[in-house]
């Protein structure tokens, strides 16, 4: 039990952000932990409002929180002049490097039984430098993909830690055979990274071949690191494996500050109608107190969620007619019972 209480910033964002946020709140209230929470805005809403996604107060809000349940963000796909997009922003400003992707087995239709991946993806750098020009009169267009060894040599310690606790599997996702420069300074990094943890096998891996092996076989991999690109790619790849976006949870960790966030976005077509699926929302919150060390309250989290799941309460994403917050207060009520109960055995 903390002797201090947490201090949890939630930031909705926009569109579902509003629904599944106040939905995992529901599932954190119910740990029994003691937690102050603070709020924070960002996103599109935001920057309409007040002419910036991310206000530096929001900023600040996050480094002196615990950590942080983000919800999700708007980006439009039009150019608009002193728009950025708002947890992209947050990541690279707070150097939350690490981007942790779970594609974990739980029971609902079209999850593939046993699934359990971790997909390690850099978070500050490649394309998502966001330096794009055109020239040629508009008919070219140039985006920088920049690769570092340092940055490069910190994602790869990471996933290792990450598989040395595991099964000492990591899957190294490149494509060096096109960038033999780029790509082969990531898996050089990666390499010199290795030599301090002899028990890990690596596996260097293309990743388009990474992508369709995922589909054909996905318990052929472990723990997966690669760019920034490939693991947004490769991420949302793993999510469908075990039964979609409304599922599928992460987290950005930095060394000073960490944001758990559903990779999923802010869902308009769905947005304000009460039947998003808070579930990767929730899972979020669970690896949020896996990170804290609360690692009882994160497994009971886990644990709440399979069986509510279980008894057949789902949102419309997955076959059923739950709203998200009937959905959530279910597992609310389940987290309660299993916090409670010593068969549980957590
Ligand atoms: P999206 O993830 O918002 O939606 C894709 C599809 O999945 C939609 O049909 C949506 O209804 C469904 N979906 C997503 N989450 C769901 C949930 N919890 N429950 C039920 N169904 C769910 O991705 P999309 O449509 O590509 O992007 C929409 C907006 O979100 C864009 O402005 C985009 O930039 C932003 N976005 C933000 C992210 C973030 O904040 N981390 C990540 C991805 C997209
Ligand atoms: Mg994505």
């Amino acid at each position: 039990m903390n002797n201090k209480p947490y201090r949890i910033l939630l930031i909705e964002g926009d569109g579902i952000g509003h629904e599944v946020i106040p939905a995992a709140k529901l599932v954190i209230d119910a740990t029994g932990l003691d937690i102050e929470y603070d709020y924070a805005d960002a996103g599109w809403e935001t920057f309409e409002r007040i002419g910036t996604s991310v206000p530096e107060e929001t900023v600040e809000k996050v480094k002196q929180a615990d950590a942080t349940l983000f919800g999700a963000a708007t980006s439009p796909t039009r150019k608009i002049e002193g728009f950025f997009g708002a947890i992209r922003y947050l990541r690279r400003r707070l150097d939350l490097y690490a981007n942790i992707r779970p594609a974990k087995y739980h029971p609902v239709p079209g999850a593939i039984p046993e699934t359990d991946l971790l997909v390690v993806r850099e978070n500050t750098e490649g394309l998502y430098v966001e330096g794009e020009r055109r020239y040629a009169r508009g008919r070219v267009a140039i985006a920088d993909r920049v690769i570092t060894y340092d940055a490069s040599y910190r994602i790869a310690e990471f996933a290792l830690q990450l598989a040395d606790r595991r099964k000492g599997r990591l899957a190294l996702v490149h494509k060096a055979n096109v960038l033999p420069l780029s790509d082969g300074l990531f898996l050089e990094a990666a390499y010199d990274a290795a030599k301090k943890y002899p028990n890990v096998a690596i596996e260097e891996v293309i990743v388009d071949a990474c992508a369709m092996r995922l589909v054909r076989n996905p318990k052929q991999f472990d723990v997966l690191v690669m760019e920034n690109l490939f693991g947004d790619i490769i991420s949302d790849l793993t999510a469908g494996l075990v039964g979609g976006l409304g599922i599928a949870p992460s987290g950005n960790i930095g060394e000073d500050a960490a944001i758990f966030e559903p990779v999923h976005g802010s869902a308009p077509d769905i947005a304000g109608k009460g039947v998003a699926n808070p579930t990767a929302a929730i899972l979020s919150a669970a690896m949020m107190f896996d990170h804290l060390g609360e690692y009882r309250v994160a497994a009971a989290i886990e644990k709440a969620v399979d069986l509510t799941l279980d008894l057949g309460h789902r949102t419309p994403d997955l076959g059923g007619d739950a709203g998200t917050m009937d959905f959530a207060r279910i597992v609310a009520d389940k987290l309660r019972d299993v916090l409670d109960e010593s068969k549980y055995n957590l």
